[in-house]
């Protein structure tokens, strides 16, 4: 099989990409990633020597040059992992968001139904349901995103299920929620932290520190994200959890004693604008139909985390130069937090 992976460079992309490739070492795999800020072809090292797995730098919105390489590579199936993901820049800055969130998209999907891709798995964010402060979101729950992020996500969501209900294009969604592990860029909620309380700096805390996420470790996201891939419906949406909801302030402290430091490093600052309550997923959909549940605790996953932090040095000074210094001193200053 050929598979077209987008954005793997980044985060989870990279993570799934290694999940993938040992899983299934004879598919041929293509990796397309602009290198973004948030892309890093250090997270993919050593596999770049496997035969089967070839990268090129492109950028999905760009309609002739994605046409070349759909042309090129003739993919069976196409994952897409790339986007612009941090909510704080889209508030900032929406677009960017729009076009590799809704344009890319669109260009993916017209390139797909035009290759005959027998697979088009689009992955998305429990974001898109909005906040809910009691029950939790089904895949038919109503769309009701509230940063640009997850508008631009929710707007890609509805354009996959368009190309199906339109065209047949055989689709599947996931809908994840917050993921953590190894090769977060150090921008998100638990790098950031273990990164300053590691370098004894203040650590942010949004508001009261009371939003909830459930955090999913990243590999039980590809080991989901694959089986979705072979065994899903077609056409069907499928929730991705942890089933681990935390408050921000409770893994802000736990990380904080995890690493022997003091919780006056913590630093409470104005609330993020839209910034949603709760997060939760009903993961009874991909339990009943593919028999996945999340299997790595939050207490171990956090602790294989903060090692992998900490034996990786190198990287994170890596992904903390140039772009990274120049919008954290423009967002901290915003926040009045100078001393970021
Ligand atoms: N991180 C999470 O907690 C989380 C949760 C749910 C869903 N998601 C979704 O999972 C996917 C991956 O998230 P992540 O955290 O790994 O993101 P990331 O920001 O770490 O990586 C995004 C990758 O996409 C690439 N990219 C950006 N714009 C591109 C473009 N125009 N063309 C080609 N490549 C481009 C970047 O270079 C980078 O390698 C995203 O679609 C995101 O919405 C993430």
């Amino acid at each position: 099989m050929r598979v077209l992976i987008t954005g793997g460079c980044g985060f989870i992309g990279s993570n799934f990409i290694r999940y993938f490739n040992s899983k299934h070492p004879y598919y041929k795999i293509l990796n397309v990633d602009k290198l973004t800020y948030a892309g890093n072809l250090e997270n993919l090292k050593g596999i770049e020597r496997k035969g089967n797995y070839h990268f090129v730098r492109a950028d999905i919105s760009s309609a002739s040059v994605m046409r070349r390489i759909f042309d090129k590579f003739r993919p069976d199936a196409v994952i897409n992992f790339a986007a612009e993901t941090h909510v704080d820049r889209s508030i900032l800055s929406p677009a960017p968001f729009i076009k590799t969130n809704v344009v890319g998209v669109g260009v993916l999907l017209n390139l797909s139904l035009k290759y005959h891709v027998k697979k088009f798995l689009q992955i998305s964010t429990d974001e898109v349901y909005g906040s809910i402060l009691h029950g939790s979101f089904r895949e038919d729950s109503p769309l009701d995103p509230s940063s640009p992020y997850a508008a631009s996500k929710a707007a890609a969501d509805m354009l996959v299920i368009s190309y199906y209900k339109t065209h047949g294009l055989p689709v599947l969604i996931t809908r994840s929620s917050n993921n953590y592990g190894p090769y977060q860029f150090p921008e998100k909620l638990i790098p950031l932290v273990i990164l300053n309380a590691m370098n004894n700096k203040k650590v942010p805390v949004y508001g009261d520190g009371m939003n909830i996420r459930d955090w999913l470790y990243v590999e039980d996201n590809c080991e989901a994200i694959d089986l979705v891939f072979h065994e899903g419906k077609i056409g069907e949406i499928y929730n991705i959890g942890g089933e681990n909801e935390l408050t921000n302030l409770y893994v802000v402290k736990y990380i904080i004693k995890l690493l022997g430091k003091s919780e006056s490093l913590i630093t409470f600052v104005k609330d993020r604008p839209g910034h949603d309550r709760r997060y939760s997923l009903s993961l009874s959909k991909i339990r009943r139909q593919i028999g996945w549940h999340p299997k790595v605790s939050f207490e171990t996953g956090l602790k294989r985390t903060i090692e992998w932090y900490r034996k990786n040095q190198r990287w994170l000074k890596n992904a903390q130069s140039g772009e990274y210094r120049n919008f954290y001193k423009q967002y901290y200053s915003k926040l009045g937090l100078k001393e970021f």
